[in-house]
This record gives structure tokens, C-alpha cells and sequence, in this order.
């Protein structure tokens, strides 16, 4: 049971007040009936809202995968920056956060959802859920890289970082940049970039590819979004159990 001003706050129709108004004036029906009291209790499983005549239907969870671009933060609101929310045009309810940060420069896969609790475990350090990233690095990454991040390294300012995988996908030694794959299993703060300055070199550009089993579809452009398929929402869940 959940009261209809809430339902409604949460399916983005209008504030509180707002829809306290609306009420008052005979707007919104519960099952056909004019209800003219925002506060009454409703089941959000059986009983159809709705607003002016329009049906709001209850959705419970939503999933979005965004191919977060560089510029805008990963944030829910802020009064200065674009965020990342300010990008999903087509989310139903009002209390969808994005799961884990990048940085504003940093692309690529953004889960956003309102389920508290798989962010919760997609986030928990002992989970230690594989996130894979693409980056481009002004250095060259050699060979003697891979064994010291696959050792478990120390950051500069003597922070311990579990191991990780790297990958280099291309050296050139005339731009003296490399193209690497990295995977880390937690996520401290600009993890990625503070391992490569560890080894004296520096990301240039950074792409988040995978978290856990849930992978950037890649006909998504930079700012483009998606809902999630069951199968990946339940993959999600199963990884994290
Ligand atoms: N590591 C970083 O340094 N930045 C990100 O945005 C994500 C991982």
C-alpha cells in the first residue's frame, strides 16, 4: 500500500503539492472514482491512477545503461553541471541514481536504476565485481607494467590496490602513447589514472567497458541510454548474489 501522492511523485507526474492540487479538484481517479484526497492509501499492484483520464502505471524498478560522455557529472542534481540524469529523457520515476562514479572527463558504461539494493552489492568491496576500461596513455606500457599491476601495487600517496589486470593493445613509440585494457576489481577514487601516475605515466582518455557481466552496448554513442533487457538486469542479479 502506498499513499497516491507518493505513487505519484515517484512516477515524476508533479510534486507533492502539486499533486495535492490537482486532487482537490477532482483530477485524478483511483479505479474510475474522483479521489479527492492526495493522502489516501492505495495498492500499487492492483488499483489503476489516473490523471485527467490518462493511466499512470506503477513502475517499480527501471534500468538504464548510458554511455556516459565526457562534460557532465555523475551526479543526480547539481546547480552548475550537466549530470548524467539530466540525460535520461525518458526515465518514468523520480529517484533513479547513477551506481558507482566516473570522473567528468571519464566515458562509457553508467548503470542508472532506483534498486538500492543490487547497487548496493554491485558497489559492496568484497563483492569485487570485474570492472573493465578502455584508455589511451601518454607513456609507453610496457611488459614490467602488467607484472606490477598484477602484483597488487601501491599508489602514490601509499594507498594498496588490489591487483589487476592489464592488457596493452598497442604501443606507439613515435606518439610514445599506449592503448591499453585494464580490469580492476574495486573502485577507489580516480583509481585508473592514479595507478597509471603510480608508474609514471598518465590516462588521457578513459572508458568504462563492462561492470561485472553488464557490457556497453556499443551502438550506443557517448550520451546515449538504454533500458536494460531482463536478462541483463537478472545476470546482474545473479553476479552479485
Ligand atoms: N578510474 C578513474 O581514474 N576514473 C574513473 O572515472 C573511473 C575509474
Amino acid at each position: 500500500m502506498k499513499r497516491l501522492d507518493k505513487y505519484l511523485v515517484e512516477m515524476s507526474v508533479a510534486s507533492r503539492s502539486a499533486i495535492k492540487e490537482m486532487a482537490r479538484k477532482g483530477r485524478i481517479t483511483v479505479n474510475g472514482m474522483v479521489v479527492k484526497a492526495s493522502d489516501t492509501k492505495i495498492d500499487e499492484n492492483i488499483d489503476i491512477v489516473a490523471v485527467d483520464g490518462q493511466i499512470i502505471a506503477y513502475l517499480h524498478r527501471e534500468y538504464f545503461m548510458l554511455n556516459k560522455p565526457a562534460g557532465v557529472i555523475t551526479a543526480t542534481e547539481d546547480k552548475h553541471a550537466h549530470t548524467v540524469l539530466d540525460l535520461l529523457k525518458e526515465r518514468v520515476r523520480n529517484d533513479l541514481f547513477p551506481v558507482g562514479r566516473l570522473d567528468k572527463d571519464t566515458e562509457g558504461l553508467l548503470l542508472i536504476t532506483n534498486d538500492g539494493d543490487l547497487a548496493h552489492r554491485l558497489l559492496a568491496p568484497k563483492k569485487h565485481v570485474d570492472k573493465v576500461y578502455f584508455a589511451i596513455i601518454k607513456g609507453i606500457v610496457t611488459d614490467e607494467h602488467i607484472h606490477v599491476f598484477a602484483s597488487g601495487m601501491k599508489l602514490l600517496d601509499g594507498t594498496e590496490v588490489m591487483p589487476g589486470v592489464l592488457e596493452i593493445l598497442e604501443v606507439n613509440e613515435e606518439e610514445d602513447t599506449s592503448r591499453i585494457r585494464l580490469t580492476i576489481h574495486e573502485g577507489k577514487f580516480h583509481q585508473v589514472k592514479r595507478m597509471f601516475e603510480a608508474v609514471g605515466t598518465q590516462v588521457t582518455y578513459l572508458k568504462r567497458l563492462s561492470m561485472g557481466p553488464l557490457v556497453l552496448d556499443d551502438t550506443l554513442v557517448p550520451g546515449e541510454y538504454r533500458r536494460l533487457t531482463d536478462e541483463e538486469v537478472a545476470m546482474l542479479k545473479a553476479a552479485t548474489k
